[in-house]
């Protein structure tokens, strides 16, 4: 059994006081449950969240690292930063750092690789564009994606990757995926896995969805077979919202 794993990702917001504050009011409410709880922060909030969240099973996500572990990279941090600090889970290749910073599927395969090296398990993003969608080559898109992100990725690891299927269109417009037309791309993007790996590796990868997911919706998403959780922007940043999806 896959069990489920629901991620805010807060994007550019939130200050350390609000993002401790949401720790301690989040904290007593998700004692106890099955759910994998994981809030995806800047940077600079992420020490000061390690400390505010030890003694709860409050997981946390960096949004991004650079795929070298030192060297001349100004203003990038690395995977041994996020591994000083204690970051359990880091976003690789969320569409707006493909479409705003140049990253592509060579840069996100040399992350995810240098990530699991670490032992800090990487959510990666794929998703294709409305266009892309509209031509009728969502599986071809999300195929290139995952293939080209894997590579290299023993089979003893790839489990740990946590994929998140997020349409692009879908993401902070409203208009999410219907459950039944995500499930289906995530469906086929474990037996991608499968062919890539194995089925006992495919069975076990979790696979999110991410794209408008809110309190009114996530019910339905998360009742989809082939669909294991959520990455949330929007509806993450106030705890009483979060702790409706975690609560799906
Ligand atoms: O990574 C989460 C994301 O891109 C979805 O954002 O605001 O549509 O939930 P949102």
């Amino acid at each position: 059994m896959r069990n489920p794993i629901i991620a805010g990702n807060w994007k550019m917001h939130k200050t350390i006081a609000e993002a401790k504050a949401f720790i301690s009011e989040i904290q007593g409410e998700i004692k106890g449950t099955d759910v994998e709880v994981v809030l995806c922060a800047p940077f600079t909030l992420l020490r000061d969240m390690k400390l505010a969240s030890e003694g709860t099973n409050i997981k946390l996500g960096a949004q991004n690292m650079h795929f070298e572990e030192k060297g001349a990279y100004t203003g990038e941090v690395s995977v041994l930063h996020l591994k000083e600090i204690g970051i359990d889970y880091v976003i690789i290749g969320h569409s707006e750092r493909r479409q705003y910073f140049g990253e592509t599927d060579e840069s996100v395969n040399r992350k995810l690789l240098k990530a699991i090296g670490h032992g800090i398990r990487p959510i990666l993003c794929v998703g294709e564009t409305l266009e892309e969608r509209e031509a009728g080559s969502t599986k071809d898109k999300v195929k290139l994606q995952v293939e080209k992100a894997f590579v290299g990725v023993p089979g003893e690891s790839a489990a740990d990757v946590v994929v998140a299927y997020e349409p692009i269109w879908a993401i902070g417009t409203g208009r999410s995926a219907t459950s039944s037309d995500a499930n289906e791309v995530i469906e086929y993007i474990r037996s991608i896995v499968e062919d890539l790996y194995s089925s006992e590796v495919s069975e076990k990868v979790r696979i999110q969805y991410g794209g408008s997911v809110n309190p009114d919706n996530v019910e339905q998403i998360m009742n989809e077979a082939d669909i294991d959780g959520a990455l949330v922007g929007g509806a993450s940043l106030e705890p009483s919202s979060f702790l409706e999806l975690v609560n799906f």
